[in-house]
């Protein structure tokens, strides 16, 4: 037997993960900073309750261990843990870019390093690929205003991915999601106000906002069988919203629009 850990597990696409694999019949360990958070969605699954703040070693590794010894052994890891910030570049804190740096990237590190010899041995029993999963966000790919260090810090976790894929392949595949707004706690100040609802809308070609669940589904098939040959990928999950040119659609668009006609 063996399970999947997920760290932030406590909300958002942490919580939606670990309620969509619970569903698929896999025993989670949600790790998350928050206990009552962690707790609460735990319980609502059936599953394993850690607390760790993923960027301390120790407490990282204490959790991954904990969640080997209840479940004898870990397939799968998603390193889903983030937090960000939004202010001009220049005024960001040294404190502020370091709790940026060592959650998203430190964290994702911890989790990685520390899963690893448990996800081979978890090949070598089963003969299958094991899985991790990390998240990026679309600001580590094409850079947003005000998000300076967490856009480094989310480019940095899509290239440490990558590297960790090329040197555990065949036995451990990783690959990165990289999500573009999907609306939790943490951006509920932004999606809670309909007006800027209604505008992300309008620029988002899939014309709705991201949810959780549609993130946790793409994670999901990234740590099961049907995804078996893909490693070392960042895969951006943002409904188009990335795909258009500022420079160039708003002349373009009303050109299409005469040939159209
Ligand atoms: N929501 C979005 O639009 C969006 C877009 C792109 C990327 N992301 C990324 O997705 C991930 C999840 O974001 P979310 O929107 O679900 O956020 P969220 O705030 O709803 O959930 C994040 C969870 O992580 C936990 N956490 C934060 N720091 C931690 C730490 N040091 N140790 C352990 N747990 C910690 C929090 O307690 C919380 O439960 C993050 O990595 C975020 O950067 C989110």
């Amino acid at each position: 037997m063996s399970g999947v850990l997920v760290t932030g597990g406590g909300s958002g696409i942490g919580e939606a993960t670990c309620v969509r694999l619970a569903r698929g019949g896999v025993r989670v360990a949600v790790v998350d900073r928050d206990a009552e958070a962690a707790r609460r969605v735990a319980d609502s699954v059936g599953g394993l309750a850690l607390v760790a703040d993923v960027a301390d070693r120790e407490q990282a590794e204490s959790s991954i261990e904990a969640a080997v010894a209840e479940f004898g052994g870990l397939h799968g890891l998603v390193a889903c843990a983030g937090v960000g910030n939004l202010k001009p570049l220049e005024d960001y804190t040294d404190d502020e870019v370091d709790l940026i740096w060592r959650v998203n990237v430190t964290g994702t590190f911890h989790y990685l390093r520390g899963a690893v010899g448990h996800l081979r041995a978890a090949y070598e029993a089963t003969g299958r690929p094991s899985a991790a999963v990390t998240v990026g966000s679309v600001s580590g790919v094409r850079p947003t205003l005000g998000e300076g260090p967490y856009a480094a810090a989310k480019a940095a976790v899509v290239a440490l991915s990558a590297s960790a894929a090329l040197e555990w392949a065949p036995s451990v595949r990783v690959n990165c999601v990289s999500p573009g707004f999907v609306r939790t706690p943490l951006n509920e100040v932004l999606a809670g106000d309909e007006a800027t609802r209604a505008g992300l809308e309008d620029r988002t070609p899939m014309a709705r906002l991201g949810t959780p669940d549609d993130v946790a589904a793409l994670v999901e098939f990234l740590l099961g069988p049907q995804s078996s040959y893909l490693t070392g990928q960042n895969l951006v999950l943002d409904g188009g919203s990335t795909l258009s040119s500022a420079q160039m659609d708003p002349v373009l668009g009303p050109l299409l629009e005469l040939f159209r006609r």
